[in-house]
């Protein structure tokens, strides 16, 4: 036994799952185990915790899961959680298990509702960033995100292929909620004329312009990667808005689920599982209420409720390069 205090930990997956988060379990189980601690999986997210849905794992239920999408431990997203009554169920359940500490896999909502359990019931907890989306602070990449570029900018490229037969424009519409880094990563990635995203205002008539003037000096082709939380609106609305502007004929596809699945990439494997292993160190030195991140190559714990409060900063920087590289 490498630790002298013996630890219950309780693991779940919550929120949307992201490719990563198998190969995440698979760390922390192995390493708590190989730690000396006991460690109970905690199925379908919060809500398990409330339906006591909870068993042990061993090394063994860990095989053969670092190469696969989802979870599988199951995730949901848990409104009962958000109430006080709900945690408090949650709490006895944990009890009965005898688990003193909680490592969660997944976004900042997930990170609020353990913020939340830390605070009332004084239990040790310590999150891990599980989402497509990049979207938190105090790590440079989430798990997941690596994956979900790669899937994207692959679609892409398939839908380049379609476009430039046809002499098409394609709006492609991917995921992220309030973010737009999988827009800007696998927008980059396709070769893509424009990326529209939340953190920038767009300027239809200056993109409308852009696609016109390709469209006259020969392009066969153009993609505009917009992601969903974009202001302007979702792509069949800025389609209609475009419409009016250009010769080219327009096309929209809207990517959807297919960026949350599939066999987790290198990256996300590595990734995944360096952080895993670290969540359980974390717990053996008592830390809480804090997230593992990776900021410079460089494990970093950041308070949870940093990770909400501020905000990872996109670069706008990157729309220099797009100018130049669309033209
Ligand atoms: O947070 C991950 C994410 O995939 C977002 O990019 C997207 O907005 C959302 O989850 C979709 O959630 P659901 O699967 O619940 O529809």
């Amino acid at each position: 036994m490498k630790n002298k205090t013996q630890k219950r930990i309780g693991l779940l997956t919550s929120g949307g799952d992201s490719s990563g988060m198998n190969a995440c379990i698979r760390a922390v189980v192995r390493t708590a185990v190989f730690q000396g601690h006991r460690i109970y999986g905690i199925y379908k997210g919060y809500q398990g915790l409330l339906d006591n849905l909870i068993k042990e794992m061993s090394p063994r239920n860990v095989g053969g899961i670092i190469n696969t999408g989802g979870t599988i431990l199951q995730t949901s997203r848990c409104k009962e959680f958000f109430t006080a009554s709900g945690r408090k169920r949650a709490f006895e359940n944990m009890k009965q298990h005898g688990i003193n500490a909680l490592i969660v896999i997944g976004g900042d909502g997930s990170f609020h509702g353990l913020h939340k359990m830390i605070k009332e019931f004084r239990i040790q907890g310590i999150g891990l960033p599980g989402t497509i989306d990049n979207d938190l602070y105090g790590t440079d990449f989430t798990i997941g995100f690596d994956t979900a570029i790669n899937t994207a900018m692959e679609a892409i490229d398939k839908i380049r292929d379609t476009a430039t037969s046809h002499s098409r424009l394609f709006i492609v519409e991917v995921m992220g909620r309030d973010s737009g880094y999988l827009a800007q990563y696998c927008g980059i990635a396709g070769g893509a004329e424009d990326i529209l995203i939340p953190e920038k205002k767009d300027d239809i008539r200056k993109i409308a312009q852009k696609l016109e003037a390709g469209f006259h000096k020969g392009k066969k082709s153009s993609i505009l990667v917009v992601s969903e939380g974009d202001e302007t609106g979702n792509a069949f609305e800025i389609k209609e808005q475009i419409r009016k502007l250009v010769d080219w004929e327009i096309r929209v596809s809207i990517l959807g689920h297919i960026q949350r699945g599939g066999s987790p990439s290198a990256v996300d494997r590595f990734l995944a599982t360096r952080m895993g292993f670290e969540s359980v160190i974390a717990v053996n030195e008592g830390r809480t209420d804090k997230m593992v991140g990776i900021v410079n190559n460089q494990i970093k714990l950041t308070p949870l409720e940093q990770t909400w409060t501020r905000k990872k900063k996109i670069d706008l920087a990157f729309y220099k390069m797009i100018d130049a590289l669309s033209i």
